[in-house]
């Protein structure tokens, strides 16, 4: 599907110089994830050695991956950019906008229906810039990604938290916000903190009920969702390589639940039947030419402490499966367990609905393991007790999972087969059991289980387990159902027990697809028109950011946010995703949910022309619309969260000149950067005390905005007091040049078209 052998075969060919490079600058010997890292470095050979944890570094990715609901944003934004095509090869995959709730075929056709403008615009841009696009139905992002594009040793950023499945295909493939993905798409570096290594070492192999999704819900629970943040978690030992390509995907995936910056395994022969079977012989053949490159140094992996910032060892032989759970996927119980867990916590042990799939576990294997109790159930004469659904990870799976009679064990326990997308993983889902928000639990093998993520009700009780563990579960219709030691009773009233589970790693016929979904873009695209109904609620066409200039004076305070400012507060998600690529729709949740100092209230604040009240977009707008900046004060670690780049449009696009915090979470100072607006800090942080609600801001030397020097402001209060405080920023010369061109892609085009 049109992945590029020869920018494989180009990476690999730089990749032994720059290895041995790296291990000399740094005089040991290396991860898999360091070499990794400075085979991709964006000035090439490496020249330093850089201390994790601490040193920013700009990288060269060598793909992008972006699913429909953020892709949106960046590719509007991309098209700002005034270039022909993306640097680098790029997909675009639709599969968040579809629900299901009367399986694939009438769900596909309603999504068309109702999301068709996004579909078309998602599709017809990727035609003009070169991006290869996948139809909704075709799959879900990272299954398709590891199917068709993943690569030992490679490179990858993707608009979505779980990029990082592409980890199983040995890649350090990392989820990033829009605004990164269009810097690379736009031809500019990546820049990533240079993270911390946290170490696995896997002994022993599986058996029986374990499954490699029971490594990482081990995993989760022994770090919880905080314990990876700012590292990669990179997996070693004879374990490792006892486990399937796909099992490694399941691992990998799931990092993000612990907040990794990435996981991944060093190339072995898993690895290796994957490609083949996938179709990827060459990049097979490619990967053993450089074999050593693409796994940690043996010293490594021999003293792992030694090289690892943490170590932690699983013997798999000794691993039990596990289910966890609820309402956060850290909770980890042994199955067995969850009973008087259960009872204690007033969860309720009946279960009613079990579901297979997602981007996690919707592999060969995982489907034939689950498939293979399924099968059981029909054939000891067992009827599920709680209902089924499936969501296939691709097409191809789908399809060859149908042909090799997979599908049809689910369906002959009455399974409902959904469209190949996230559907209930990401709330997509139109649950007909319930009438309200009654208190119910349900078993899946997805990877979150935050309260609503599947069904949008709280009272949702979500425990995540293996595929074959969840057959189980929802086939005996009881949390506390231990498929090891427990019997059902069957339609004959006979006692009757299931059999361990049993899987096939690949198909033994090869993978077989009809359509694929895939639209290759034209070569020349420049023809492609793309077109967006200016009475659209859901896209606009973005206009190029005007530059706010040096001359910042009587710029009203617009909300001093109190306490806690992620970038949810800033721009809210749930209904609001909808609006993910109209930007002046979704600024009407500008601040909405953060707290005003003056009167604790969210969505409250006074518009100091007219001395009324209002909600915060609305007293933006009339600022705005009177020709007056406006500016935003907050606390400490001001837009942490996500890296959403609405959180910095939204406020740039309604006329904040500044944002001025005690500190910045640094990735939303950075997207404030690249929209040309200024984010500074409080050089003397007690002054934040000093705000009042009737502030005007006036710039005293913003002509001499320089890197290093502080910047200057008078604030003048109602009674026509004034304070004069100074104000830090981490501006680089050419991160003033984004402020004085307006944005980072402004000035991208000016380049460009000079
Ligand atoms: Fe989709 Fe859920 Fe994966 S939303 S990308 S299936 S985590």
């Amino acid at each position: 599907m049109a992945f590029d052998i020869d920018m494989i075969k180009k990476v690999y060919a730089t990749m032994a110089e720059r290895v041995d490079k790296a291990r000399e600058l740094t005089g040991k010997p290396l991860t898999l994830s360091e070499k990794i890292l400075y085979s991709h470095l964006w000035d090439g050979n490496p020249t330093k050695a850089f201390t994790r944890g601490k040193d920013y570094v700009d990288f060269a990715p060598d793909r992008i991956a972006c699913q429909d609901a953020t892709a949106q944003m960046a590719l509007l934004q991309f098209m700002q950019a005034g270039k022909p095509k993306v640097a680098v090869p790029t997909t675009v995959h639709c599969d968040h906008l579809i629900q299901a709730k009367q399986g694939a075929a009438k769900d596909l056709k309603r999504a068309n229906e109702t999301s068709n403008e996004v579909f078309d615009f998602l599709g017809s841009v990727s035609n003009k810039y070169g991006i290869g696009f996948w139809k909704p139905g075709a799959g879900i992002i990272h299954q398709v990604v590891l199917e068709n594009y993943a690569f030992p040793g490679g490179m990858m950023i993707g608009t979505d938290s779980h990029t990082v499945n592409a980890g199983g295909l040995g890649m350090v493939a990392i989820g990033v916000g829009g605004a990164d993905a269009v810097d690379v798409m736009a031809g500019m570096a990546w820049e990533l903190k240079f993270p911390k290594l946290i170490g696995v070492k896997l002994t022993g192999s599986l058996n029986g009920w374990t499954s490699a999704k029971d490594v990482i819900l081990k995993v989760a629970g022994i770090l919880t969702v905080k314990g990876g943040t700012g590292a990669i978690i990179e997996y070693f030992g004879e374990g490792a390589k006892n486990l399937s390509c796909t099992g490694k995907g399941t691992i990998c995936n799931m990092g993000a639940e612990v907040g990794a910056t990435t996981s991944t395994f060093g190339y072995d022969d898993s690895m290796e039947r994957y490609l083949r079977s996938t179709d990827r012989a060459d990049v097979a053949d490619a990967a053993n030419e450089v074999r050593e490159y693409l796994t940690g140094d043996d010293e490594v992996y021999a003293n792992p402490a030694q090289y690892f910032d943490e170590v932690i060892e699983i013997n798999l032989d000794e691993l039990r499966p596990h289910l966890n759970g609820p309402f956060t996927p850290d909770l980890a119980t042994p199955v067995g367990e969850l009973g008087v867990k259960a009872k204690e916590n007033g969860w309720p042990i009946k279960v009613d609905w079990g579901l297979i799939g997602s981007c996690t576990n919707s592999s060969y294997e995982d489907l034939t393991r689950a498939a293979s109790i399924a099968k059981q159930a029909v054939d000891k004469k067992i009827k599920s007790k709680a209902d089924f659904g499936i969501n296939p990870g691709s097409e191809q799976i789908r399809y060859t999972a149908e042909r090799d009679g997979i599908l049809k064990i689910f369906e002959d326990l009455d399974a409902t087969v959904f469209t190949n997308a996230c559907g209930p993983c990401i709330g997509q889902w139109d649950r007909s059991d319930l009438k309200g928000e009654e208190k119910n639990t349900i078993v899946h093998s997805f990877n979150r289980n935050f309260s609503k993520r599947a069904d949008g009700n709280p009272n949702t009780h979500a425990f995540v387990g293996s595929p074959e563990m969840v057959a189980a579960i929802a086939i005996s219709g009881r949390l506390d159902f231990n498929p090891m030691t427990d019997t059902l009773i069957n339609e004959d009233g006979e006692e009757v027990k299931l059999d361990e589970p049993r899987g096939i790693e690949l198909p033994p016929e090869g993978f077989a697809v009809e359509d694929a979904g895939y639209v290759e873009p034209l070569v020349d695209g420049t023809g492609v028109n793309v077109s967006v109904s200016p009475e659209s609620e859901r896209l606009q066409l973005l206009t190029p950011f005007e530059p706010i200039g040096s001359e910042i004076k009587g710029a009203k305070l617009l909300i001093k946010a109190f306490g806690k400012c992620t970038t949810d507060h800033i721009s809210m998600a749930g209904p609001w995703l909808r609006f993910r690529g109209h930007l002046d729709n979704i600024s009407n949740n500008m601040l909405i949910g953060a707290v005003n100092a003056f009167g604790k209230k969210t969505n409250f604040v006074k518009n100091q022309l007219t001395g009324e009240y209002g909600g915060v977009p609305d007293v933006a707008r009339d600022y705005k619309a009177k020709g007056v900046y406006s500016v935003v004060v907050g606390d400490h670690n001001y837009g942490e969260g996500s890296s959403r780049e609405h959180a910095a449009m939204e406020p740039r696009h309604l006329g904040v000149a500044a944002v001025i915090v005690k500190s910045f979470a640094r990735i939303h100072e950075t997207n404030l950067k690249k929209q040309g607006m200024l984010g500074l800090t409080f050089a003397n942080e007690n002054d934040y005390d000093l705000i009042q609600e009737d502030d005007t801001f006036n710039f005293l030397d913003l002509n001499e905005f320089a890197p290093d020097k502080p910047l200057t402001v008078e604030v003048v209060h109602a009674d026509g007091s004034k304070d004069v405080i100074k104000l830090n920023h981490t501006y680089n010369d050419s991160q003033i040049a984004w402020y004085n061109e307006g944005s980072a892609l402004n000035l991208i085009k000016k380049q460009n078209a000079s």
